[in-house]
């Protein structure tokens, strides 16, 4: 029999999890609950010092709690925070990022949170659903935090945009009604312009072959906004090895932020809330401070949308970032917007030599994936005399850690400022500005 014990949520850890101690003393993390709460949970998952549960009935709701408007809210992994008013969610979010900077000793106080967009449902411009056949036919479902065997049916997703949610139900609508009942259907996946209103469509198999491929293609050929589609093929379910086969329309959509236009490849990294990349970017710009003939490094650049924004002010941009197709997507960005005083590099930023490059005088923009920097990056930073460094980070637990490493080696933050981009959920973008300390 699973154990139930009655806990009281004391505050929130990290990861969207509300933490309470089980009644020997452990501490368990519980998601979808809120301080205050006092609820009955389920223990389903138990190690040494730690325990993770799932709400099973809520006795006392905090006050804090509010209705969740989606009402698969309860099993679905995309949002964790639906629960909790906007204003709260802030609140939270604004704790988490001073949390982790005092855990790492680092003695700057944050700036008050700014939402990133006015939008605080439907600001997605990316998302990705499993298929399941159900016993109404093949559904499309996502992520269930509580059992990834049984992903959760869902009609609609309040992050996305009306498109896609229903595009994706006129998908499954199709191969239910060509009598499909086959395996190799895993995941579909939508990719958006919101400023341009063009949509790249991605159907994920296991196998090598798509099933009905041309009544797909006839069904995509009905919604111009459709300017680009693709069967993708992983035979492991992995999705960093997966095959792509151009089936639809040109292998790039437009974005744009701002002035500037982007355009997007499937594998290429781009920012998932546009109107929230304005704000993000303008940040950015504001605490890079460029004056005439500044040069600037934008590290880990994707689609060169960072340098890109920047470039106007600046002397001369270098981007560098790993993903090739993603420095393809950056040069020909620059092209688009006619700008030419960009450079983009493939390279993986964690090899770089100090022989290859100089930094000096420059303003070095970083912006990596969630697992942060490195020490000996860090280290390899240090030793060149830049203008300012702005680090980008949408993770605060290795964006303090790296703090930390930075003020070690006496480079110092001079202002934090944390931007909701994801709300809903308990993401977190934040940036800084640092500086080296005489
Ligand atoms: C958070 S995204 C930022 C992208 C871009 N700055 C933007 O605003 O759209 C991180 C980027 O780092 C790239 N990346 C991951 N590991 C890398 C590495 N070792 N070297 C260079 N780029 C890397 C990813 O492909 C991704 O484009």
């Amino acid at each position: 029999m699973p154990k139930i014990e009655e806990i009281k949520i004391e505050k929130f850890a990290s990861l969207g999890f509300g933490l309470g101690h089980l009644d020997d003393g452990r501490v368990v993390l519980i998601k979808k609950v809120l301080p205050g709460d006092v609820i009955e949970a389920e223990v389903i998952k138990t190690k040494k010092n730690l325990a993770f549960g799932s709400v099973k009935k809520i006795i006392k709701p905090s006050k804090d709690r509010i209705k969740p408007r989606c009402p698969y809210f309860d099993q679905c992994g995309g949002c964790d925070y639906q629960n909790i008013s906007y204003a709260k969610q802030l609140e939270l979010k604004q704790a988490l990022v001073e949390e982790s900077l005092v855990h790492n000793k680092v003695e700057i106080k944050a700036e008050k949170i700014i939402p990133g967009s006015e939008k605080q449902y439907f600001y997605r411009n990316s998302i990705r659903f499993e298929f399941r056949h159900t016993s109404q036919g093949l559904k499309i479902a996502r992520h269930n935090y509580l059992d990834p065997n049984r992903p959760v049916v869902t009609d609609f997703c309040l992050l996305q945009s009306e498109f896609s949610n229903k595009f994706f139900g006129e998908v499954a609508e199709l191969y239910n009604s060509l009598g499909y009942r086959g395996d190799d259907l895993w995941q579909v996946k939508i990719r958006e312009g919101q400023k341009t209103g063009e949509f790249m469509f991605e159907i994920i198999t296991t196998t090598n072959s798509l099933p009905y491929k041309k009544e797909l293609i006839e069904l995509i050929k009905k919604h111009p906004e459709i300017k680009s589609a693709f069967h993708t093929v992983t035979i492991e379910k992995n999705i960093y090895n997966l095959s792509r086969r151009l089936i639809f329309g040109r292998p790039i959509i437009y974005e744009k932020i701002g002035k500037f236009k982007f355009q997007i490849s499937p594998e290429s990294f781009f920012q998932t809330n546009s109107e929230g990349a304005e704000t993000l970017y303008d940040k950015i710009k504001e605490f890079a401070d460029i004056k005439f003939g500044d040069e600037i490094i934008d590290l880990f650049c994707g689609t060169g949308s960072i340098g890109i924004y920047l470039s106007t002010l600046a002397k001369k941009v270098t981007g560098i970032e790993v993903v090739p197709e993603a420095v393809r997507d950056a040069k020909d960005n620059a092209k688009i917007n006619k700008i030419n005083n960009c450079d983009f590099i493939c390279s993986d930023v964690f090899k770089l030599k100090i022989s290859d490059f100089k930094f000096d005088n420059k303003i070095i923009i970083i912006d990596p994936p969630r697992a942060g920097l490195s020490k000996d990056l860090i280290l390899w930073l240090s030793t060149f005399n830049f203008k300012t460094l702005v680090y980008v980070s949408c993770n605060p637990a290795t964006f303090a850690r790296d703090l930390k490493y930075f003020s070690e080696k006496g480079i110092i933050a001079k202002k934090i400022q944390p931007i909701d981009m994801f709300p809903q959920t308990h993401h977190v973008e934040i940036i800084s500005e640092l500086v080296k300390s005489s």
